[in-house]
Formats: structure tokens, sequence, C-alpha cells
């Protein structure tokens, strides 16, 4: 089936509902409306209207009354008494959200069978999940919202290829070369009734037929001698920048940090840059004439266009500092969501999301009636394509998925999936958390709306954090929260915003840990992020191979596109107990549910082990995990 429709399709689309400026494209709304409707709602002076891009962007729904401020409101002096009191009981009840509610006893569901999911699979019943009811995917519903800077960008599996991502996806002629041993699971055949895109099932299997790194060789597992082709660094001399790797813990033993996908370690290149911010540089920011102020300001500024350059985003204006993934996924759901989600509406994650990229949008989901829907993976945790297309349509307002999984270390196709939502002009949101540190980023290959990520997974301080927007989306984008920093002008009857970034940067910031970021930025650039992705890719092969020798264990996560991620569990013990036999031989690696309970539950686990791999991590580092766990199972 055809993606998207023609524009011959499109201008006989039967939801033509919108107002049409004369010579506005079919679907689309009048943009002076748009404009009109942002200026009262950001209370712009009639001189400091928003004039419409030429690239508009997503399309933006007006603000609901409710979120949007009247404009011109004229305070009066509060009196010295006030009516009510000052502390009393909230004026609304505490809303609870019943797919967030803590369940008590929970009992692990089975996986679902992909052969009795119907075709607009994604509604629950998942578990934990708050989706809707099931709306059949039908292309002549659909209509073209592509707004003009997204038209053209339409699937190309050429340039998908050489995109960001495409060293992690395997070629199909590559597949057919593949030795009998290490070729891709048989596909059993469909159960009568199931859908034509139904992934293969993940039999049970010898370890080497589930199996899917194609330049893997099973037989040799010694370690790959250093400088040869895919151990582009040295890790040796890497561990000598990061102070903490020489520690010893539990009575002695050196540490091995294999719980990189938790947070990174941080080069002593990060560690003195901050330190260097609060003796030389501390101040506030764009607030005085001083000269450290002047110093702190040019710091941070610094620190965006490190940023800016990290993620190839067009602009420094497009980078919006924050805590770190959460809170620019959160930011994401309550400026542009809520201006532009509204009951009925649906927004789109994929099963393999952490909590971050799920509890936003049920929030989002609670607070306007749309529908939280779910875009499937197969047995191996990687997303469905097939299923996921079927899942947008003309209520979907907003993609959110991750480019790499934490839990499984899936690499998901964000550019493909991008271009997907973009044919029906559905704004995207990736979170990047953990493909940072993994792979070279480049939005603009990727080609979406936003893109978040956290400092302290790419070796820089917690609580710093990075959110692109495009230009176009951010311009009509409402602010999140107010204070200082953010305004260009403050009465009692009105507010003048800045521009972006700093309309959507209120209050005093995390200035030294932007500064550290920026200073981790310029550390994993200096290895270059191909030779990290390279180098890694080596050691998660090699990895893998050794830890399938280990009995009774077991991978969750074999998708042919993987960055880091080890989670495994073995037959007959628990995660915890694993946790801590490495724990004492001085490994760290993370036992639990890792923040991402959907995409467990959907293997049917509660916890997995999860040792996740950093370019400081060697081939010593991985035969040291696996030696314990044939110890923990009697064997040496
Ligand atoms: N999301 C982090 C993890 O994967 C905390 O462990």
């Amino acid at each position: 089936m055809p993606l998207g429709l023609t524009a011959s399709e499109a201008s006989t689309s039967p939801i033509q509902d919108r107002p049409v400026a004369p010579g506005a494209a079919p679907g689309f709304p009048d943009l002076s409306i748009i404009a009109r409707m942002a200026n009262a709602f950001f209370h712009l002076a009639p001189n400091q209207s928003l004039t419409p891009a030429a690239d508009p962007g997503i399309p933006i729904a007006p603000p609901s009354p409710a979120f949007a401020p009247a404009p011109n409101v004229v305070t009066s002096v509060a009196p010295h008494t006030p009516a009510n009191p000052m502390v009393g009981p909230p004026d609304l009840p505490p809303t609870t959200i019943p797919s967030i509610a803590p369940t008590p006893n929970l009992v692990a569901p089975q996986a679902p069978s992909l052969s009795s999911l119907p075709p607009g699979y994604g509604e629950p019943p998942l578990p934990g999940a708050s989706a809707g009811s099931s709306v059949p995917f039908d292309l002549g519903e659909t209509t073209q919202l592509v707004p003009a800077g997204h038209r053209g960008n339409s699937y190309d599996p050429a340039a998908a290829a050489s995109s960001a991502d495409g060293a992690y996806f395997l070629k199909e002629s590559a597949l057919l070369s593949l030795p009998q041993a290490l070729a891709a699971p048989t596909v059993p055949p469909a159960p009568p009734g199931a859908p034509a895109s139904t992934a293969p099932s993940a039999a049970p299997a010898a370890p080497a037929a589930t199996y899917n790194f194609l330049e893997l060789d099973l037989r040799p597992l010694a370690a790959p001698a250093r400088g040869a082709i895919g151990f582009p660094l040295d890790p040796e001399a890497i561990k000598r920048d990061f102070p903490i790797l020489q520690e010893r813990v539990n009575g002695g033993k050196k540490l091995i940090w294999l719980d990189n996908a938790a947070t990174t370690q941080k080069p002593l290149a990060v560690i003195e840059r901050i330190s260097d911010f609060y003796k030389h540089e501390n101040s506030n920011i764009h607030r005085a004439a001083h000269a450290l102020a002047a110093r702190a300001t040019d710091a941070y500024e610094a620190a965006r266009e490190k940023t800016r350059r990290f993620l190839n985003a067009p602009s420094v204006h497009d980078i919006i500092f924050v805590r770190g993934a959460t809170e620019g996924i959160n930011f994401v759901a309550q400026s542009w969501g809520r201006a532009n989600v509204k009951e009925g509406d649906e927004i789109l994650v994929s099963h393999l999301e952490h909590h971050a990229n799920i509890v936003p949008w049920q929030q989002l989901c609670a607070q306007t009636g749309a529908k939280l829907r779910v875009a499937p993976v197969d047995d191996s945790g990687q997303i469905i394509l097939e299923a996921y297309e079927k899942l947008l349509g003309p209520k979907t307002k907003i993609v959110a998925v991750t480019q790499v999984s934490n839990a499984l270390g899936t690499v998901t196709p964000v550019a493909e999936m991008t271009a997907l939502a973009h044919q029906h002009g559905i704004c995207v949101l990736i979170d990047g958390a953990q493909a940072v540190s993994h792979m070279p980023i480049d939005v603009q290959a990727i080609g979406c709306d936003f893109y978040v990520f956290s400092g302290h997974k790419v070796f820089g301080p917690t609580g710093i954090g990075a959110v692109y927007g495009r230009d176009s989306v951010l311009a009509q984008t409402p602010p999140w929260q107010g204070g200082g920093n953010m305004i260009a002008d403050v009465t009692f009857e009105k507010t003048v915003f800045q521009e972006p970034p700093e309309r959507f940067e209120a209050g005093t910031g995390n200035i030294a840990d932007a500064v550290g970021l920026g200073a981790a930025i310029d550390y994993v650039e200096s290895l270059g992020m191909a030779n990290i992705a390279a180098y890694e890719h080596g050691l998660l092969e090699y990895a893998t191979a050794k830890m399938l020798a280990v009995p009774r264990l077991k991978l969750i996560g074999t998708a042919r596109e993987k960055a880091s991620v080890l989670s495994f569990v073995i037959e007959g013990k628990e995660t915890v107990e694993i946790g801590k036999a490495l724990d004492a031989e001085g490994i760290a690696v993370r036992s639990g549910h890792h923040c991402a309970q959907p995409i467990l539950r959907r293997f049917g686990l509660e916890a997995t082990v999860r040792p996740s791999l950093a370019f400081y991590n060697t081939c010593e580092d991985v035969d040291a995990l696996v030696d314990v766990l044939f110890k923990l199972q009697g064997r040496n």
C-alpha cells in the first residue's frame, strides 16, 4: 500500500473543515488566524505581532480557553486581607490518573501474542497504558496536513540509509550473505486472520539462531586487537581521563562501570570545567553589565552553540536548556501539547518507551481527553513499522519515540518514522536520552520537530539537558514556566515574552552544568562520535557473543539494530542476585525494571539485569562480567 496521499488525492480528501486562506495548502489552516490567536495568547502588543513564517511547522490549534489567559487583564491592588485563607485545601480535588496509580501486588502479565492483535493495535489492553479505542486505519480518512517545510519529505530508503542512523541498519544484501548459523530466525506461517505485517515470532531457539549481528563470527571469541578495524579508540588511554574509573570498591575491587544507560561517568575535562566556572566565571547571566556576568553569559551561550553543533541543529535559537530529557518531554507536553492537543486527539508512543516518554503524555491525556496509543514491537524488540504506520491518522497530533531503548538497546528507525508521521502533518518528538552517547546525531537528517536529551547520559553533569525544537514550531509554542529571563516586558496588565530560546528558560538556569555539558560535548567530539559508534559496535558484538555462551542466559532485546545495552535474565536466578554477585566483583550494572516497565512486561518480565557499554569499556570488562556469570552457575 503506498504511503500517504498523492497531491490529487489530498485535494479531494473529505477532511477539509479547517479555515483555508486563499492560496493556502489544502487542509492547512489560515496562518493569519493562527497568528492572531497566538498574539492574543502571548499578550503581544499589536506592533509586536508574530508574522506567519514561511515554514509554518506543525499545524497549531488555538489554545484552549482554560489554558489561555484572557488578553489585557486589568488587575487591581490585592486586598490587604485575602478573601480566602492563604493556605487551604486546593481548589480542585487531586486528580488520580488511573493508569499511573501504583498497582500493588502486580502479577506480571503475559507478553501479548502479536498474531492476535487487531490491525489497530496500539490501544490497550497494554499493561499500564491508558490508550483509547481501536480506530482502524483508513487511508481515505486521512488528509495532507503537511506544512510547507515538510512537503517533499517523503520517505526515501536511500536517504534514510545514509542518515545518522544509517550505519545501524542492515542491508538486505548483507542478510542474504549470512552464514546459515547466523541467519534470521525462520518466520512461522502467519496464523489465519493475522495482519500481513506481523513480525516474525521469536521462537525460543538456540542462541545462534536468534542472534542478529551480521558481522559477528561466533567462533573466535578472542578480543580484537587494539587498532584493528572497529577499534579506532584506545579505551585504556580513555579510561585514564575518568578519575572515577580508577576507583576501588567492595574490598579493593577495581570498578568496572557497566551501568552507562543509567548514567555515564565524567572525564576530568568536565569536572575541571565546572570547577573553573565557579572559580573564575560564576555570575547570573543575561542580567548585568559587570565582568563576571559577561564571562558567565559567554560560557553559557558557548555551551548552547556546542549543543547546536552536536545535534546539527540549524540555529542556537532552536536549543533550549532544561534539566534533562524528562523535563524536556514534560515541557513539550505542557507547552506545545496543551496548545495543540484536544479531546479525541491521539498521542502515539512506542512500546519501547521509558516512563519519561509515557507519563507526561498520560498526564496530557488526562488534562485534555486525548488518547495514548502505542506502536507495538516484535519479539526482537524492534518497532513494527507497518503497525506504526497504520496508527498514524488525522487524530494523531504527536509521535513521541525513543531513538534507542534504554531497556533493550534497540535503535529505532527514527528518520523513517518521522517521515511517515510528517506525511500526515504530525509533530514528532525524538527522545535521544540513550542515543546521544553512542552515535552521531543529526536532527536535520532525522527531520524531527523536537529532540530531547540529558547531559548526564553523555558524560556531562546531572541536572542539565537540552531540547531541540524546529524554529517554526517553537515560534508558535507558548511558554511553559513563567518568571525572569523569559520576558521582554512585564506590567501588571500584561507580559511580553522573549523569543525562543529564552521564552522557554524561566528563572536562573543550571548555568555551571550547561557549561559542563559543553565540555562533555567537546570531549566526545574530540574522540569523534563516528569512532565511538564503530568502537562500541565491535564491543557490543564481542559482548553479545560471550554472553550467549553462558548457560541458561537469555538476552532480552535481540533487534538487529542495537546500541550499548545487553539486557538479560538467567533461568533460575533472581536478577537482584545476579546484580549483587557482579557488584561483589566491582562490576556495576542495573538490575530492575529500568524505568521502562511496559516493555519488560511485553516480554513477560518485571526485571532484567542490564549491563550497558560506553567507549571507555573494554573486552576485559566484558570478560570479567561473563566470568562472574559462569561462576554464578558453578562453572568456570
Ligand atoms: N532511565 C535511566 C535508566 O535507564 C535512569 O536507567
